[in-house]
């Protein structure tokens, strides 16, 4: 009789080293039948026990435990067969599909000179004078489409593709000799197309943007993706993956719908306050970004050399838009500010755009219901825009306006909700450990985001929250004449996202400005110009800015205002 195969439950292996011998047994009895078949031919498994005395004695495998062995090997070899039945079937597949690739490559496709000359229009173009959608059996208009693939599907007859132009999507058919050809075989995501054809009805209960469908009879490729299993852009970028290879690949990322969506809302938002500030007949101006003077404390300047000297990004115009007033009115500007920011929370960039406005001869009264127009006539504009509104809608489809008017708080009111709602001031100067280090709100703390954001939240609608102490705020702010604790200041907040705009009355007496840059240990002689406001004929007047990707981040249902930016910018990030 042939040598048996050793199992050995305890010192064996089920790897490359073992063999089966005494020395080298298996470790379980499936594997032995795995490299010794039973059905080639008569085999014995001996099998090692431990007997009472600690003795190790080989016997037989049992009939049990053979039996049971022998059921998880048939299930496995019958496993084994179908995987080489699909390894056969898939290596025939991927002949057959090289021959046709082959065959592809001589297929060229021949505009048919008998049809019309096609129109180019852009994929979200309707219309009717120019367009007509056809049938099966009736033509519709030739056009000229060019775009990239955004989606496509291939079936046995046809390939679908969504294409898209940055101004729309048009569904697009494929049939007849276009997909023999090579181009059509190896079509990947996000190549570049011209495509001429006839526009058509959709077909009854059938599904595409505009309600209508490209039959192509032509197309050329102008620039293929690359694609594959490593470079093909499903493969780079995917929903959901790891937050800094998608940042790495912002300019994938922006290929998809949903943060150029947020985009073209942006785009349109910024449309919207340049109308609501020409009809509140506020003129724009552009502000110098090189400065050299600080609005918002000097913890958060970028600095560089500028020259022989050193210079800083802006943090705001706000104090430019001041030296305005004067000579063209109520001005407003629209451009990027930049605070160092060190903490990474959703909410801070370390370049932002700033909408800030500055308002003469006003009240700090006038002041909150300017804010309030404008927030509510840049949300109108922006909705009266369907297409715009169609984004917002997929993006955040329970946005809904503010009501009017909004809730106005003073500070110290705050500080009494936060204490009733048990929301405590967590002192991240302290350790841990120490007593104080959470406590009841006092008036003069700086209340702290988290508890911010709890209370609006609770709360649920837009907050104007008034009068800061004049400890926390910025030193241009003046005294509220009731309570010289308090300043005439503003933040304004929204439910979850917080504060999206600071502003306040600015001091228009120039020995209280004088004392206000000594109580904060600025320098007044680089602010010359800026105090000058005060000397040649001063006014009460005030202004505000407006964080517009937190307003986005608002309107959109955005969880940070990292999504509401191109390429975002924060603590050490500064790519692509
Ligand atoms: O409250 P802030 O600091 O106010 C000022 O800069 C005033 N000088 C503006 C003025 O009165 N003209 O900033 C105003 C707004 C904030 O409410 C917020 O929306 C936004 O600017 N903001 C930021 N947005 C993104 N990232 C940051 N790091 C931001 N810092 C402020």
């Amino acid at each position: 009789m042939a040598e048996p195969y050793y199992i050995d439950e305890d010192a064996g292996k089920d790897d490359d080293t073992a063999v089966g011998t005494l020395t080298a047994p298996y470790k379980t009895l499936l594997h032995a039948m795995k490299c010794h078949p039973p059905d080639l031919g008569p085999t014995t498994y001996t099998t090692k026990k431990v007997g009472p005395d600690g003795a190790a004695e080989w016997k037989p495998a049992t009939e049990s435990a053979l039996k049971k062995a022998r059921r998880l090997y048939d299930q496995h070899k019958r496993k084994e067969q179908k995987n080489a039945e699909v390894a056969i079937r898939e290596r025939a597949e991927e002949v057959r599909r090289q021959r046709v690739l082959e065959e592809a490559k001589n297929v060229t496709l021949k505009e048919d000179a008998s049809l019309p000359a096609p129109i180019r229009i852009r994929l979200d173009e309707t219309d009717p004078s120019k367009i007509t959608l056809g049938t099966a059996d009736k033509p519709g208009t030739r056009v000229r489409v060019l775009g990239r693939v955004h989606r496509f599907r291939a079936q046995k007859d046809v390939i679908f593709i969504t294409l898209k132009d940055g101004y729309g999507q048009m569904q697009v058919v494929f049939g007849g000799e276009l997909i023999k050809t090579y181009a059509a075989l190896t079509l990947t995501l996000e190549t570049s197309l011209e495509i001429r054809g006839q526009l058509r009805e959709l077909p009854p209960n059938a599904k595409a943007p505009l309600n209508r469908e490209l039959h192509a009879d032509f197309f050329t490729v102008i620039g293929a993706a690359v694609g594959g299993d490593k470079e093909a852009i499903t493969n780079k970028v995917q929903a959901g993956g790891d937050p800094q290879t998608l940042l790495d690949q912002r300019h994938l990322v922006l290929r998809g719908d949903v943060l150029s969506s947020v985009m073209k809302v942006r785009a349109a938002v910024t449309r919207a306050f340049r109308q609501a500030y020409f009809e509140t007949r506020c003129l724009e101006v552009t502000p110098p970004s090189m400065v050299q003077t600080q609005v918002e404390g000097g913890a958060t300047l970028f600095a560089f050399p500028y020259y022989d000297q050193q210079g800083y990004l802006t943090q705001s115009s706000q104090l430019y838009l001041e030296t305005c007033l004067a000579s063209l009115g109520d001005v407003f500007c629209i451009s990027p500010s930049f605070r160092a920011e060190r903490s990474l929370t959703r909410r801070h960039l370390a370049e932002y755009m700033h909408i800030e406005a500055e308002l003469d001869f006003i009240t700090f009264d006038d002041l909150l219901v300017h804010i309030e127009n404008v927030i509510c006539r840049v949300i109108d504009l922006t909705f009266a825009d369907p297409v715009t509104a169609g984004y917002i809608k997929e993006l955040n489809p329970d946005f809904k306006p503010p009501s009017r008017p909004f809730k106005r708080m003073r500070y110290s009111d705050a500080i009494d909700w936060l204490n009733e709602n048990k929301i405590e001031f967590d002192d991240e100067d302290l350790p841990e450990d120490h007593p104080e280090r959470k406590r009841p709100h006092r008036f003069g703390d700086d209340i702290a985001e988290a508890a911010e954001r709890r209370m609006t939240d609770i709360l649920n609608v837009p907050i104007f929250l008034t009068h800061f102490p004049v400890e926390i705020k910025a030193f241009y702010m003046p005294k509220d004449p009731q309570d010289p604790r308090a300043t005439e200041s503003v933040d304004f907040l929204m439910p979850g996202v917080g504060e999206i705009v600071g502003g306040s009355m600015r001091i228009s007496d120039y020995d209280e400005l004088m004392a206000a840059y000594k109580r904060v240990g600025i320098d007044p002689t680089p602010y010359y110009w800026y105090s000058d406001q005060r000397r040649y004929g001063t006014s009460p007047h005030g202004g505000y800015g407006l964080g517009l990707e937190r307003f986005l981040a608002w309107m959109c249902g955005r969880f940070t205002v990292r999504d509401c930016v191109l390429y975002p910018r924060f603590t050490n990030r500064c790519t692509p």
